[in-house]
């Protein structure tokens, strides 16, 4: 039987704190009410998820270091990493597997730090501003491409 596409989900600084969080911003709803989606999401595509959160940048490149070669692909959200974390940024190139970047938040209109992502030019693409649906929207579409990219 062939084995089913594991995905990573990971998520950095503050983002466990989403509930209680600047909710103009980012909504209303927790980090754990994200999972839950995703994981019926992934259940309905059928593939697994692998979700990871820390509030420190090399927790996080641990974890990418430990769990990519059994991977298929990411999603992430660097929160404020984004904007500045080459270490991350090094670690996810060095893991050469297809990347999503979710914001819950549109980065590109609010402050000018913002507008900047370290991760972008090595994302397929970058999903901001749609909520806690972003998530979804990034493992259909990795889900899509991973579909494809097995076929040829
Ligand atoms: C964020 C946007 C970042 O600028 C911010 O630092 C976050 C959350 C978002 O999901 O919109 O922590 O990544």
């Amino acid at each position: 039987m062939k084995d089913v596409m594991k995905i990573l989900i990971i998520n950095g600084p503050n983002l466990n704190n989403l509930g209680k969080r600047d909710p103009k911003q980012y909504g209303s709803v927790t980090l754990s009410d994200i999972e839950q989606r995703v994981v019926e999401k992934a259940r309905s595509l059928g593939v697994d998820v692998d979700f990871f959160q820390s509030n420190h940048e090399g927790a996080i490149i641990d974890y990418i270091q430990s769990s990519s070669s059994k991977a298929a692909g990411v999603v992430i959200n660097a929160g404020a990493i984004t904007h500045y974390g080459l270490s991350l940024r090094d670690a996810l190139s060095d893991a050469d597997l297809p990347i999503m970047e979710v914001h819950l938040s549109n980065i590109h209109a609010r402050e000018k730090f913002r507008h900047r992502s370290v991760v972008a030019p090595i994302a397929i693409g970058q999903i901001a501003g749609l909520g806690w649906r972003g998530y979804l929207y990034a493992l259909e579409f990795l889900s899509a491409y991973l579909d494809e990219e097995n076929r040829m």
